[in-house]
């Protein structure tokens, strides 16, 4: 059986910058306010005519393509996560191979909202181990700004959420020890309602109306303290699971790359799990959060910033809609 190791790691952000200053302009709410909350100073918002969530992803694979020393050619699969794709259907996977010019490999979407992209990274991971695939791209993109509500009625959604993509090569390896090491996938649905978009969606017939679309049901919908508290308790919870597994300690970690939600997440994550600031990354001043793209994107800043090493312990983990949560461990 075979390894799977990240060889390459990209990301994509839209030119256009979105400051707290901007969302005052249009809605009633302050620089002050989401800074607090939230830790988020701007974010970056598509120009549709161009970035669309397959393009982002696409770009995001260039990147990882290039680190990886890979052509498109030499990808064997996609795993795209997104809640935001080109199209209700077909999944975002299927044109993010056109502009990567590689139609015909398999392509899948996976619809897991925060924690889409772990749960990638892991069914990515059973194929390299079962020896199916070489060599696979998970992607997460997101235009989350084609759907929120940019008015005071969904400001404590709107401000939180920005635009991107981050991507990663996964390939196999015969190094023992390297890669990922474990990860652990769980969900539950009683919370469905609590952090959700309705339409369209077939729970109501037909998958969209004008009411609908009148009474904002188009829109997320956020119970933002019940969201805070499952979270606090879900991230540490799972990456202290993943850990236990894999026979190592909080203390052996190098460095946390969680889904980037809101900082006060983070650091009550960071608090509850006994570890320095410096030990848990956070970038989310920087592009809000970007859903299924905010941990490739973290970890291709991270790496960027010199903040990963060879053989580094690594811990991604991720908490969201669902509601569903994840850890992977990496040895780097
Ligand atoms: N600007 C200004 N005021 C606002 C805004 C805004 N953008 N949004 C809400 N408010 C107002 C509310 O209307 C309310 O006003 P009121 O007191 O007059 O009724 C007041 O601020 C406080 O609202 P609360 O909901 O009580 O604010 P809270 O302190 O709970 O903070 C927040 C809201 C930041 C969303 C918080 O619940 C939170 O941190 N939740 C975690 C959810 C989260 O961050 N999820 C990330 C996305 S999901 C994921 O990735 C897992």
């Amino acid at each position: 059986m075979h390894n799977s190791k990240i060889t390459g790691v990209g990301k994509y952000l839209p030119e256009k910058i979105v400051t707290n200053f901007d969302l005052e302009k249009i809605m009633d709410t302050s620089d002050a306010w989401i800074r607090e909350r939230t830790g988020i100073i701007e974010r970056r918002f598509v120009n549709p005519d161009i970035e669309t969530t397959s393009y982002m992803g696409a770009e995001a694979s260039k990147k990882a393509l290039k680190m990886a020393g890979l052509k498109p050619q030499d990808i064997d699969f996609i795993i795209f996560a997104t809640l935001s794709a080109d199209y209700f259907f077909p999944g975002a996977g299927c044109p993010m191979q056109i502009h990567l010019g590689i139609p015909g490999i398999g392509a899948m979407d996976i619809r897991n909202q925060c924690t889409g992209f772990l749960y990638g990274l892991a069914t990515a991971d059973q194929f390299i181990k079962t020896g199916m695939y070489k060599n696979i791209l998970v992607v997460g993109s997101e235009s989350h700004s084609a759907g929120l509500n940019m008015t005071t009625q969904g400001r404590d959604v709107a401000v939180l959420f920005g635009d991107g993509a981050g991507a990663v090569v996964l390939s196999a390896t015969d190094e023992k020890n390297k890669g990922i090491l474990v990860n652990k996938l769980h969900a539950d649905g009683t919370y469905a309602r609590e952090l959700c978009v309705i339409n369209p969606g077939s729970f109501t017939h037909p998958i969209v109306s004008h009411k609908d679309i009148d009474e904002g049901t188009i829109y997320p919908y956020m119970n933002g303290k019940y969201v805070f508290k499952h979270a606090i308790t879900r991230f540490p919870e799972v990456i202290l699971e993943s850990l236990e597994s894999a026979g190592l300690t909080i203390g052996e970690v190098d460095l946390v790359i969680p889904h980037q939600a809101n900082q006060r997440i983070t650091e009550a994550v960071q608090i509850r799990l006994g570890l320095p600031k410096e030990k848990v990354y956070s970038n989310i001043h920087k592009y809000g959060n970007t859903t299924a793209a905010s941990i490739p994107i973290a970890m291709t800043d991270a790496l960027e910033e010199g903040l990963i090493h060879d053989n580094d312990l690594i811990s991604l983990a991720s908490f969201g809609s669902g509601f569903t949560w994840a850890a992977s461990l990496l040895k780097w």
